[in-house]
């Protein structure tokens, strides 16, 4: 993977990406990062790359100009490449996005300073813009460095072994307790179980604690875990939506996929088409049989009794066994007497991926 990254500071990068795991991948030439200097694409003889804000107020802000010009250059030089623009304005970088990024062949990192940059670059010149976290850096070198060393580690072969990558804080929540010699330390012992040799008891006693403490240290990253737990049930989908359904379950790693029709013989036709869907006829029927679960608006302005997307979150949070989220029409009745906070779904599988792609962080 190449990384480029645009910069008034390319010193910065020298220190934090030769040593350890980094410095090691880009010997290997896993990764292959280069910096270019922003100021090398102004125009004028000082090399200016910043300007006073229109409308006035503190400090400087980027030009527009002088990006366009390092960023054409870096498209040249890379073609297909994905330009990044950090900053405290973007998504935040999580696990998931990392994973993404590393994903791309070529990836552009441009790194902001003083008081921003021209909003014309985010909205025109770059792909996206990342925040690594709600504080405000000095400028963006600090978190593309961030960037590269999150996104390098998912790169095959930078981190000794897979298995450790995969088991990773966030992949699935916390991570469990590690611990080492000796086994006792002042009064301090390792849990028992470590040392019994019975692996089998060892692995369900690591899951049991990153389950544990994920929900009390970082409730909100159970939604991360979510999707293997999730029914998606489609009411009376159209036929773009019901041919949606299986690479949904595929893509997000959903539990189960089901859809409602109540017209006999197109559900019978849809069976057939479709086998890894599970169909329910009856809607009174189906609304017994989901009467035990808790149902997901998905809509983000709810109305009288209904949940907000924030609200929907968090029961998925705390009832994380067993969600159903219904979407492409209204909970069936048998549902709704059973689930007072029940409600009724989103319309078009786009607002549905937008969605999942938020449960899942990515
Ligand atoms: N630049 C300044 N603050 C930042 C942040 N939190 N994330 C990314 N870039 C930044």
């Amino acid at each position: 993977m190449k990384i480029r990254v645009i910069t008034i500071f390319p010193e910065f990068f020298a220190a934090g990406l030769g040593e350890g795991l980094l410095g090691k991948a880009a010997d290997k030439g896993l990764v292959q990062v280069e910096t270019d200097d922003l100021r090398a694409y102004a125009g004028d003889r000082h090399h200016t790359v910043d300007d006073q804000p229109y409308g006035g107020g503190p400090g400087m802000v980027m030009k527009v100009d002088v990006w366009d010009a390092a960023l054409t250059t870096a498209r040249e030089a890379l073609p297909g490449c994905r330009v990044v623009l950090l900053s405290p304005q973007g998504q935040t970088l999580t696990d998931g996005g990392a994973r993404r990024l590393a994903n791309e062949e070529n990836l552009v990192l441009c790194c902001g300073r003083y008081e921003g940059v021209d909003e014309r670059v985010a909205e025109h010149l770059v792909d996206e813009q990342l925040s690594i976290g709600d504080y405000v850096l000095t400028g963006g070198e600090a978190a593309a460095l961030v960037v590269i060393d999150a996104v390098a580690r998912k790169l095959p072969g930078v981190v000794g072994r897979s298995e450790s990558v995969e088991r990773d804080t966030f992949t699935a929540g916390l991570k469990f307790p590690q611990y080492t010699r000796p086994p006792s330390y002042r009064e301090w012992a390792v849990p028992e179980v470590l040392m019994s040799g019975d692996h089998g008891a060892i692995e369900s006693w690591r899951l049991a604690e990153a389950e544990r403490r994920t929900r009390e240290r970082r409730p909100e990253l159970v939604v991360a875990t979510l999707p293997g737990r999730l029914r998606l049930v489609a009411v009376e989908p159209s036929a773009a939506t019901l041919a949606a359904l299986p690479e949904l379950q595929r893509a997000y790693g959903l539990a189960i996929v089901a859809a409602a029709i109540a017209d006999p013989e197109a559900r019978a036709a849809a069976e057939k088409a479709y086998p890894a869907v599970k169909f329910h006829g009856q809607l009174a029927n189906a609304g017994r049989r989901w009467s035990e679960d808790e149902w997901i608006h998905l809509a983000d302005a709810p109305g009288p009794g209904q949940l907000s997307f924030a609200q929907a979150r968090h029961r998925a949070i705390e009832q994380a066994a067993g969600v159903t989220v219904s979407f492409g029409g209204p909970a069936p009745r048998g549902a709704a007497a059973a689930a007072p906070a029940l409600v009724e779904a989103p319309k078009g599988l786009p607002a549905l991926v937008a969605w999942l792609d938020r449960l899942v962080g990515r």
